[in-house]
This record gives structure tokens, sequence and C-alpha cells, in this order.
């Protein structure tokens, strides 16, 4: 048995956890929106059109907010096809994703939609084939009350009172030579600041979150965050990072490793800020959003077979494994690890797209992913106390020393619990946990989910759809502030305690 040790102080408190780092993303791609969210001849079906099982699963993962409209698909969206009467709405080319985008759903049916699933929008403006005027004739539309053309118009189309929309991404994968209106860092930071200046003007409460890098590997990663913060620093209220995992050679140690590759990043990212900072003799610090990430190749093959300029065709449709899920619970925790630079980020994507819920026209169902960013969605609330972990480390392709354990604490005290997430990342063995909760003596272990499956490769499909879930039973306890738990090879785990009444 591998033996691993974390380390907590009450009082050495990392951050509050920002809710919005449980939060996801919804792109006008494949059948995210149709058939994922909305599907009006679909038995579950509201009077809207929006599927009443998607919007069950939605909120019971407590999904705090949702980027939208893209991804992609915004950098040649035109908002104005996608709102009014839905029979005069232009059918358009979407060049990203080579489909054809009926607009029968946009931007109030999509804030409809938020209102039912309990979340919050995070709405991303194109400024890859469209600029300054655009943004600003959005954001009337969405956030001025009356008595401007934009702001009217919204009130003609039957939506009465404004959105007041806070945060907005300007635009998406700037970085990325396949971004509809590429640009380089110094174009790009200058159209974020002059469109940031504009938002600001309006409101100056607006977040606004800036394109970094679409990944940790684009050989611009570094020096795209200095251009673009030397131009947009003091419009930037976040730094927005990407980042995609795949297991295409099989070699899962490296896989369930990738953690120490996110870590860098983030790491990497928050100096390249502070750099900036230090340069600018700026008092604000910018913060990141890590607004897509996820695991994603297992559909890349199929999805090269696709006919073109056809309609929501089954695109990025990832069907995850066990194996995925450790990661996606090993990413959650090094977000949460990060957590005082951290406030946003958005699980890649939400709905049949890279998601953790997918959907036929009989049913919904939960990948295997969806499992640890439930539990962290809705037991990770709360304070992150600085959780110094050593356990025995690996070596692999990508590091010498990857950590068998990845591990976090999160404290809450109005509920006056204490929660412990861990990941074995042994495939062999099992690992002894050990902490000294002297400080939480008087806290019981109450619950010890996990989520372990003997075969990496399991999935949930709508015909099996319970192969991989979480149980509780996991071996655990506190004695007298002497924590100890055994966490089962390659496993999620989720150590709950409660302080005795
Ligand atoms: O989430 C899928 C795509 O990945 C998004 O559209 C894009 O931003 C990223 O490259």
């Amino acid at each position: 048995m591998i033996k691993a040790r974390i380390s907590v102080d009450k009082y050495n408190i990392l951050s509050d956890v920002d809710p919005r780092i449980y939060g996801s993303f919804i792109e006008h791609l494949g059948r995210a929106v149709y058939e994922g969210i909305y599907q009006p001849d679909q038995k579950s079906a509201d009077e809207e059109g929006f599927r009443g099982d998607t919007l069950e699963l939605v909120r019971e993962l407590n999904v705090s907010t949702v980027r939208y409209p893209g991804g992609n698909f915004v950098s040649n969206y035109k908002w104005e096809d996608g709102v009014g009467p839905r029979e005069s709405r232009p059918k358009q080319l979407d060049y990203a994703w080579k489909v054809v985008e009926t607009n029968e759903v946009g931007l109030n049916e999509f804030m409809s939609w938020c209102k039912k699933a309990g979340t919050e929008p995070m709405m991303a403006i194109n400024l890859g084939t469209r600029g300054i005027q655009d943004a600003k004739n959005l954001l009337e539309y969405c956030n001025h009350p009356s008595g401007s053309a934009m702001a009217d118009l919204r009130i003609k189309h039957g939506y009465k009172d404004p959105y007041n929309i806070k945060l907005w991404c300007l635009g998406n994968e700037m970085d990325g030579q396949w971004q509809m209106g590429h640009k380089t860092a110094y174009e790009y930071g200058r159209i974020a600041n002059e469109v940031g200046n504009v938002m600001k003007t309006y409101d100056p409460s607006m977040e606004l979150v800036t394109c970094g890098s679409s990944g940790y590997y684009r050989n611009t990663f570094g020096e795209w965050e200095r251009q673009v913060l030397m131009e947009a620093y003091d419009v930037t209220d976040y730094l927005a990072l990407h980042m995609y995992w795949k297991n295409f050679d099989n070699d899962t140690p490296r896989f369930l490793g990738e953690t120490v590759e996110l870590e860098n990043y983030l790491v990497s990212a928050i100096a390249a800020c502070d750099y900036v900072k230090a340069v600018k003799r700026s008092k604000k610090k910018i913060n990141l959003s890590i607004d897509e990430w996820n695991v994603w190749y297992h559909s890349k093959e199929q999805d090269k077979r696709i006919e073109e300029w056809c309609r929501h065709p089954h695109q990025l449709e990832d069907i995850y494994n066990f194996e995925d899920a450790l990661l996606i619970g090993g990413a959650m925790i090094t977000l949460l690890r990060h957590a005082d630079r951290v406030k946003i980020a958005c699980l890649a994507q939400l709905v049949n797209v890279i998601a953790p819920i997918m959907t036929s026209d009989t049913g919904a169902w939960r990948q295997t992913i969806y499992y640890p960013f439930l539990h962290a969605s809705t037991m990770g609330r709360g304070k992150v106390l600085h959780t110094v972990v050593m356990s025995p480390t690996y070596e692999c392709r990508i590091s010498d020393a990857v950590p068998y354990l990845d591990s976090v604490v999160v404290e809450n005290e109005e509920e006056e619990t204490l929660t412990v997430f861990a990941v074995n990342k042994s495939l062999d063995d099992s690992m002894e946990l050990v902490c000294d909760l002297r400080q939480y003596a008087d806290y019981a272990v109450t619950r010890h989910i996990v989520l372990e499956h003997e075969n990496l490769k399991a999935v949930n499909t709508e015909d099996n759809p319970y192969e991989v879930v979480p149980h509780e039973g996991g071996v655990s306890k506190n004695d007298n502030g002497d924590f100890t738990a055994v966490l089962q090879p390659h496993s999620w785990n989720v150590i709950r305690l409660t302080k005795k009444k």
C-alpha cells in the first residue's frame, strides 16, 4: 500500500471558492443547443421548447455560470440573427464548424433557459469578424432599460426587462489561426482594449475576460499574454485560458499526470499577468478564467466524416470513460488549489458536445465525468485550505515526478463541514492517506464517496447509464483528529467530515 499525507491548518486559508469555478459552456455547435437544451418535439420539452430532462440534470450539477454562444462559433456570429420573430430569422453558414445555423435559438431564448437552469450567463462577443459598434449594440440590447434603439428593440421583441449581464468574454481564442478574424497579439490587445473601454464606460462594474492562450503548447503562450495585457491590462479582469487533454496513445499514467501540466500552465499564466502588473506599476490584479477545459479526443476521427453544411450533426460527441473522470477530478482539484487566482472555470461543454450530459430523442444520461464535477460543485463550496500534499511520485513522459495523490481540502463554516477531495492515480496500489486534523477533532466522517471501476475504459451509455457511478462507504475515519483513509487504486474520493452535534 502506498502511503501519503496531507497537511492543513484551519487558519491557513488560501481563498474563498468563487462559485463561478463551477461554470460550463454551451456553444452553437453540434447538438449542444439543438437536441441538447432545445427540442420542442421531445417529450420532456416545456412550452418554450427546452428539454426538461436536460434542465433537471443541469440543475442537479449545480452549474453556476454558462458561457455562450461560443467558442469558435462566436467569431462569425451575428447576434441580431438570433433575436426577433423566429420566422424571420435567417439561416447562416457557420464557417467555424461548417454547418448551417438556423438561429431558432438566440440570446433571448438562452437567457430564459439560464433562468430555468438556475445559472448565470457569461456572454461572449464576436471580435473575429466584428468590432466595437456591434459590441456596443449587443451590450445595449442586453443591459439598457429603454430609450435607445437597441434597448427598444429588445422590448419590441417581448423582453421588457434588461438582463444586466455583468460577465463578458472579449472574443474567443484569438491566438489561434483557426479562429475567424484571428489576430496578432498586438492587434487583439488593441481591439480588446477599445471594446473593453466602451463597455466599462457604459458600466464600470462590468467584468471582462480577455483571451489568453488556447493551450499550454501554443508556441505563443507567455508572449501572447504579455503583449495582449500590455495593451489591455486596464480593462481586463480575467485572463482566459483553454486546455484540452487526450489519451491518444493509451498511456494512462501520462494522461492522469496532465494535472501537473495544468498546474504549470496556471502558475505561468499568473506570472505573465503579474509581470505586466509590475511593468505597469498597476495596483490591479488580474485573475484567471479557465473558460474551456476538458478531455477532448474520442470523437476526432468520426467528426472527419461529417457532411459539410448540415444542421446540428453529432459533432464532438466524446463518450467519456472512467479514466477521463479521474483526470477531470484531478483537474478540478488543481483548479481549487489555485482558487486564490482562478475565479472562473467552464467545463467545456455542458450537453452532447464534449459534455457531462448526453441526450437522445428518448432521454438524457450522465457521462462518467459528470460525477467529479457534481461532487466538487455541490460539496466544494466555502474556503479552500492550503493543502500540502506529501506523496510518492512516478515518472512518465511529461514529468519525472507526478504525485500519485491529488488532493485539496475545502471547509464550509456555515455547514460546519470539511471536505477532502482526493485522487489516487496509482493503477495498482491502494493508498493510505493520513492527516493531522486535531483542529477538527470534533468532526466525524459522515460520507466517503468513491468513484472506481476495474476497467479504465468503462463508459456510460443510454442503454447502460449506470456502469460507472459513485458509491458511498469508502474506508476512512477521524479518531480525535487522527484522520486516515484508504483510497482504492485509480479512484476518485470525496470524504466529508461534519462537526459532531
Ligand atoms: O469547445 C470546442 C472548441 O474548442 C471551442 O469552440 C473553441 O473555443 C475551442 O477550440
